[in-house]
């Protein structure tokens, strides 16, 4: 299972392997991508993944976590972008780009510097649904309606400049307690207009942005949309909440939707989503067998065995591996080897792969 193709709309993905997004606050000053991130994501692509997904990368200066973050709303990061692709193209894998607004959790420090708040001039003002902002975070100021017409443009131009940049997917961030979950989690969502309220209301404001971008995105090229499938347990968002937005998700476009959980602040300890292997696979099960929606797993997902078995027991599509790839950035060809201990070397690039076959050999 792990190494059957899986088309979504025109691409095909050589195998069920996706590299998560993974933020690494390196971005230049001005938000571009640089030869560091060229090298670190070929090396992924090198690795045999069947998908590596790019990073958090902001729709608009303001919707940045960190200072450092990757975004995508000018001519210059677009540019830096394409040459980004190529790199990953040129290594052997399509590529993906998630994009993103960090609404209440905007303008922090890196996480190694405590995600401090930065205050303007040097940070920015933070926005949110309504002013319940994130503990030991900014001030946070109510969206007002016509902010959200401007956000709404925001993620179609970086939509329009991902698919210029030459990006194969796109995956819109609504999860983590950034600005889309923020507006579908009533922990964070207490508006009373049009946009809070009940559950469709506060799906509103993330269907529109989705919509928006399914307007500009090609036909051709797939939606993926990342959800905290729920805030925790007994609280909040929860399963159900994300079926409905699944299916109505799926009914504007969207093609994957790509299974994790929390980021809202949690009055308990023991109402977060207990962490171990494989630990948010049940929701991607959940949304699956609810939605009939392609759906990918992610979270504690390290061992070739336990990412096959998740896919032969039909509860995902797709498996996201994280960290592991930071430490095995060649686990997906790698994988091919570990399932069944076969030294299959014919998932590595011709020019590793025919010189490690041979090594085995006496002569
Ligand atoms: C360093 C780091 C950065 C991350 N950045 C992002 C991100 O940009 N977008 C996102 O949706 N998730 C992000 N995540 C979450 C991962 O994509 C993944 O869901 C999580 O690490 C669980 O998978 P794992 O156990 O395989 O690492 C990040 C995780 C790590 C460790």
């Amino acid at each position: 299972m792990l190494f059957d193709p899986l088309t979504l709309r025109a691409l095909t993905l050589e195998n069920r392997i996706v590299v998560s997004p993974m933020q690494t606050y390196s971005a230049a000053q001005d938000g571009a991508p640089t030869a560091w991130h060229r090298g670190h994501l070929a090396r992924f692509a090198l690795g045999g993944a069947g998908l590596v997904m790019v990073e958090a990368t902001a729709v608009s200066p303001e919707g940045r976590s960190t200072g450092m973050d990757l975004g995508i709303w000018t001519d210059l990061q677009e540019a830096a972008f394409h040459q980004l692709v190529e790199s990953v193209h040129a290594c052997g894998a399509p590529v993906g780009l998630q994009i993103q607004h960090a609404g209440r959790k905007a303008s922090t420090t890196a996480p190694w510097q405590g995600f401090k708040p930065v205050e303007p001039p040097t940070g920015q003002v933070v926005m949110g649904p309504t002013d319940i902002g994130v503990p030991g975070g900014h001030v946070t100021v109510p969206i007002h309606e016509k902010d959200m017409e401007r956000l709404i443009s925001c993620y179609q131009g970086a939509a329009l400049r991902a698919d210029r940049a030459g990006f194969d997917l796109i995956e819109i961030h609504m999860a983590h307690g950034y600005l889309l979950h923020s507006f579908l989690s009533p922990l964070a969502n207490n508006r009373t207009d049009q946009y809070g309220g009940v559950l469709e209301n506060r799906m509103r404001f993330p269907l529109r942005v989705v919509e928006a971008v399914r307007q500009v995105w090609p036909d051709d090229k797939p939606i993926s949309c990342r959800l905290s499938c729920v805030d925790g347990v007994g609280i909040g968002w929860s399963i159900e909440d994300s079926t409905r937005l699944a299916e109505a998700l799926l009914a504007i476009g969207v093609d994957l939707i790509d299974c994790s959980s929390g980021g809202m602040a949690l009055p308990r300890k023991d109402m977060l989503v207990p962490r171990g292997p494989g630990f948010q696979v049940p929701f991607a099960k959940a949304l699956k067998s609810s939605t009939g929606a392609t759906v990918m797993a992610v979270g504690g997902i390290t061992e070739a065995n336990q990412a096959n078995a998740i896919l032969q027991r039909g509860d995902a599509d797709l498996v996201a591996i994280g960290r592991e790839m930071l430490v095995h950035p060649n686990w997906a060809a790698m994988a091919a080897n570990d399932l069944d201990n076969s030294h299959d070397w014919s998932r590595w690039p011709t020019q590793f792969g025919w010189w490690l076959a041979r090594r085995a050999r006496p002569h």
